[in-house]
């Protein structure tokens, strides 16, 4: 099959791209399971821009560059945060209703880190859910969509990118080959055992693109939210930020105000303090909602959840979970990645935009900017026309059956919120795989080797950054370190060897 361009993923910035670029292009999306699944769906707090007088870019941009402990790429986030307006007026062209008092005004959240209300939000709590599901009615009747297709590897031809080796949807192997691929997977929160991720978020993208030979930085700062909800036997659901940007606030079991005496911002401290501050608990922690008028509806999803679950709206007990992964492919502004042909976006990119800890709410925001980056970037250009070529590849899967729940233990216990020297060469020894290549494998077997890819990269990153910072904690280097100021941890395959390499500038030029 042949496509101008493959869209790899289907959360809100792959639908994006697809949609901008499908008025001039011949856009095919493909999907391992169903169109819109994805964290972007799942986005419950809403999308950060300034969008009122008593805010500005420079508020925005010092509240992100703050939450990214110093570590953010600055020309990209002062970009991000300067086409906040512009990027909700888009989507509210395209159709996106965001909540609006009587008079028009659009109502602002809070959330932890921002230092005003800037949160736009749509059907409460469902913002993520509003905007795909605008942007699939749009998608539907312009691109070639394939369902439960899983990308298995890139194919690449003298250092360029020309599409993708696929596993459709009966289990065969088929080439798509494309002009230009836009890998837009999202992160890896399923490779922890308490996470706010939706189940197809296993890191593949990260290790489909590894696997290729791009340059991946970063892959050391994953972000943990605070409040997912905690409940005995129950599945953990997310309890969104902005609750107690409404008032909400966390009590330990003996009711004292948790966050007393740890952080300035209290509840709203940046995610990584007050999840961390949870983890060290060693009894109960709760959040206590009763104070919120009207929760049931300024929060829907989240009345629905606990009602699903027969959990009183008052004190919800509450633990940290996986939840945002800042690192992935190295990208440029224009989404490029290391490999001509070959871009990322969303989660699976590591644009620089949210350093060592996301602010709230920005990735919503960061997902369409770079879309339209990305998307303008391309009809813009004039490339050679690739064509289709025959591949020869055969599949590639793990000898290390580690099962997925081992996976799991060794992620939350060894590389989760609290990381040391000794747990980080323990987890790598564990998760160390081996390829082998075999002629049939499943889609489980493929994901599966995708995971402990993955979480070897993150293991390894992490043992490398002997400091902490943001997302990224090290019991053994509790402290901030000046030498890793702006340094990050970049990662390529090249043949058969592992390079690890460390750089101060952005991996990307061409
Ligand atoms: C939340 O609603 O708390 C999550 C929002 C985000 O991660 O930006």
């Amino acid at each position: 099959m042949d496509t101008e361009v493959l869209v790899i993923g289907s959360g809100l910035a792959g639908l994006m791209a697809a949609d901008l670029l499908s008025t001039e292009k011949n856009v095919t999306i493909i999907t391992k399971s169903e169109l819109g699944q994805s964290n972007s769906l799942l986005a419950q707090g809403g999308i950060a821009a300034v969008t009122t007088a008593d805010d500005s870019w420079t508020n925005h941009f010092f509240d992100t560059i703050r939450a990214g402990v110093f570590h953010n790429n600055e020309e990209l986030t002062e970009l991000l945060v300067r086409q906040g307006p512009k990027q909700i007026q888009q989507l509210t062209q395209m159709g996106v209703q965001f909540d609006a008092n009587p008079n028009g005004q659009y109502e602002r959240g809070m959330e932890g880190a921002h230092s005003v209300s800037r949160i736009l939000h749509s059907g409460g709590d469902a913002t993520g859910k509003e905007l795909v599901n605008t942007l699939i009615s749009r998608v539907k009747e312009r691109c070639t969509i394939l369902e439960n297709h899983l990308a298995i590897d890139l194919l690449i031809m003298e250092e360029e990118c020309y599409g993708a080796l696929v596993m459709n949807d009966i289990g065969e192997t088929v080439t798509i080959s494309a002009t230009y691929t836009i890998l837009a997977t999202g992160g890896a929160g399923q490779l922890y055992s308490v996470t706010s991720n939706d189940i197809s978020v296993t890191g593949d993208g990260i290790a489909i693109a590894y696997r290729a030979g791009a340059i991946l930085s970063d892959l050391e700062f994953m972000q943990f939210h605070p409040t997912m909800f905690a409940g005995e036997g129950s599945q953990p659901f997310l309890i969104s930020e902005a609750v107690r940007g409404e008032g909400a606030i966390l009590l330990t079991r003996d009711g004292k105000r948790l966050m007393e005496g740890i952080h300035d911002q209290l509840d709203l401290a940046p995610r990584d303090v007050v999840a961390r501050t949870i983890a060290k608990q060693e009894s109960e922690v709760y959040l206590d909602i009763s104070m919120i008028k009207h929760f049931n509806e300024r929060f829907p999803t989240i009345a629905t959840l606990c009602e699903q679950n027969e959990v009183p709206l008052g004190r919800i007990p509450v633990k940290a979970g996986a939840h945002f992964l800042m690192g992935g492919v190295a990208t440029d502004r224009y989404g490029r990645t290391s490999i001509p042909g070959l871009f990322a976006l969303g989660e699976v990119a590591n644009t620089g935009v949210h350093g060592a800890n996301r602010l709230a709410s920005n990735s919503l925001l960061e997902g369409v900017v770079f879309a339209n980056e990305s998307a303008n970037w391309i009809l813009q250009g004039d490339p050679k026309f690739k064509t289709y070529f025959k591949i020869d590849k055969k599949l590639n899967v793990s000898e290390n059956r580690l099962l997925i729940n081992r996976l799991r233990e060794v992620m939350d216990g060894l590389v989760g919120i609290s990381r040391s020297n000794e747990g980080l060469t323990t987890a790598i020894r564990q998760l160390e795989w081996h390829g082998k290549f075999v002629e049939a494998c499943t889609k489980e077997e493929i994901v599966h080797h995708n995971m402990l890819q993955t979480s070897w990269l993150m293991a390894t990153s992490a043992l490398m950054r002997t400091e902490s910072r943001g997302g990224h904690y090290r019991e053994d280097y509790p402290y901030q370190k000046q030498s890793f100021k702006q340094k990050r941890i970049t990662r390529r395959i090249t043949q058969d060897d592992w390079v690890e390499t460390q750089e101060r500038s952005r991996a990307i030029s061409h």
